[in-house]
């Protein structure tokens, strides 16, 4: 790409000094990340973790209204590890039944998928706009957003990434993630392939407050007629109702209205105030990499801009979010702790191939989902039950993609590359039980052990946290946490007791940053050669 590198050169010479000037300021500029929940997630965990970062966003402020409606159990545990939970959760509506309604009545309700997940603490989804997410991340990254910048020209080198926006705005920065949605510029621009299917269907969404004397509950309802689901409930904060409806013909608010009357009857149903309408046809697409260069490059892409899918199953946003706290810990890492290259690759490289995997099972749901719609109720319930995993989040797995960040293994209830399962555990510090992910750090590896005391591994120290949980001592007995008496060769790793951990347990599970299993190891050189594996 010659005409590139005249413009890198360009860019270079005439603005990054400005630009520069500013950047350094705050430390070298590692970062540019485009507005957006995914970007902005994926900025405020890089800041967090010491990386220096510029969002360039192309609104003009955050969004207002709209958008996706919902946060999985999955997401909910991510958000809970980056300590933004709670803020969430006051303002949200757990929901975790979805229902089925036909002839003027309940046809059926099932929750199994929610209620059964084991080892989680909210088994449910969060129902929540998108703009309340948007606020909340925009707070806390206040001075590293930059609003109203349309990117106009991205090039990169060796080195670095130039961007240039609308208003002349210029960044340099080792990486660049693309989270600038699904007509993305960046990639557009470095023209990696968004292919895939589109079916013709035109949905209408509304965000509305509506009086009825439906019978109102906290359910997911999918409204049956004519043997076909096309109208979906979806109840949300502040007493807001979020409703799917796909028309035949004409596609308009009006009909969109109509098209639910319809469904409810013969319950009446009065739309108070429409605080959004909106439409949106499905596309289906993916990425041909989620990193330029086919693999090489310094161009990662998340959220939108790598994959699109339609609204079904609420994966989007959540596949977003857990594209960036899948990134940020690999760029933190390769830009924080001076990696050989082939340890930096290994560790973005891996970030395409489990998520790009993820990307395209997540695709594939949606698609059943979608398409489902026009079949009974029942079988659309049915095909959510079957992909539960995905709509909860809590079945996205990278085992058996033969990742370099996996090495497979499995004990107890623990397996490579699944989730790592949340679990009850009892601290010395605060009386009673509590959650393992309460206790975790955002960015570093857990060596997690279960009924022995890790060695330390000073030469990645920086990058990992020890915890240690032992077996409850027998009913009755006053022994002190078996752990407190044991010699912890003055490590401070956290520890705990717990029920489920047996007298003659003496393993170690190595969860990678992003709370997913990367090896469980039976011996202490084990776990030492999983981090080498990565760092070195
Ligand atoms: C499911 O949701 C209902 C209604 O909000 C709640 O009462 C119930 O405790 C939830 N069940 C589980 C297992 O979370």
């Amino acid at each position: 790409m010659s005409t590139s590198s005249e413009n890198i050169r360009e860019v270079d010479v005439a603005i990054v000094g400005g630009l520069f000037a500013l950047c350094v300021l705050s430390g070298s500029l590692t970062y540019i990340v485009i507005g957006g929940p995914t970007g902005l997630f994926t900025g405020l965990l890089l800041h967090r973790l010491g990386v220096s970062v510029c969002i360039l966003d192309a609104k003009a402020g955050s969004l207002d209204l709209g958008r996706a409606d919902a946060l999985n159990a999955r997401t909910q545990q991510y958000l809970e590890v980056a300590g933004l939970l709670d803020e969430l959760l006051p303002l949200g509506l757990k929901c975790n039944t979805s229902s089925t309604f036909a002839d003027g009545e309940f046809k059926s309700r099932q929750n199994k998928w929610w209620v059964g997940i084991e080892h989680a603490l909210h088994k449910n989804f969060l129902m929540i706009g998108q703009p309340v997410i948007e606020a909340m991340l925009n707070s806390r990254l206040k001075g590293l957003v930059y609003h109203g910048q349309d990117v106009v020209n991205v090039a990169e080198d060796e080195e670095h990434v130039h961007v240039t926006t609308s208003t002349g705005f210029k960044v340099r920065s080792k990486y660049l993630l693309a989270a600038d949605g699904a007509r993305s510029f960046v990639r557009n621009a470095l023209g990696i392939d968004f292919t895939g299917t589109k079916p013709e269907m035109l949905w209408a969404v509304l965000d509305t407050f509506i009086e009825s004397d439906f019978p109102v509950c906290p359910e997911i309802i999918t409204f049956q007629a004519h043997g076909q689901s096309r109208v979906s409930w979806i109840p949300r904060e502040r007493g807001l109702s979020r409703f799917y409806v796909l028309l035949e013909g004409e596609v308009s608010q009006k009909r969109a209205e109509e098209s639910i009357k319809k469904h409810m009857a013969p319950h009446s149903v009065e739309f108070k105030q429409t605080e959004w309408y909106s439409t949106f046809d499905v596309k289906e697409r993916i990425a041909s990499s989620f990193i330029s260069k086919n693999g090489n490059g310094r161009v990662l892409l998340a959220g939108d801009a790598a994959h699109v899918h339609s609204v079904n199953g609420g994966q989007g946003l959540n596949t977003g979010l857990s594209d960036a706290f899948a990134l940020a810990w690999r760029l933190a890492m390769v830009t924080k702790h001076d990696l050989p290259e082939a340890a930096s690759k290994k560790l973005i490289q891996s970030y395409d191939l489990e998520r790009r995997t993820t990307a395209k099972n997540v695709i594939d749901v949606a698609a059943a989902l979608v398409r489902d719609t026009m079949r009974e109720a029942k079988e659309y319930v049915a095909t959510i039950e079957r992909n539960a995993g995905y709509i909860t989040g809590m079945g996205v797995s990278y085992e058996g993609l033969n990742s370099p960040l996996v090495k497979e293994s499995s004990y107890s209830f623990w397996t490579a590359g699944a989730r790592c399962p949340d679990v009850v555990v009892t601290g010395s510090e605060q009386p009673g039980p509590s959650w393992l992910y309460s206790h975790v750090e955002y960015g570093k590896f857990i060596v997690l052990s279960i009924g022995q005391v890790p060695h330390p591994y000073m030469k990645y120290q920086h990058v990992l946290q020890f915890i240690s949980i032992f077996a409850s001592p027998p009913e009755g007995s006053n022994n002190p946490a078996q752990g407190e008496d044991r010699d912890t060769h003055s490590l401070s790793g956290k520890m705990f007791r717990a029920d489920w951990v047996l007298p003659e347990d003496n393993y170690i599970i190595v969860i990678r940053p992003d709370m997913y299993i990367g090896y469980i190891a039976t011996c202490e050189q084990g776990w030492q050669d999983y981090i080498a594996s990565i760092c070195v």
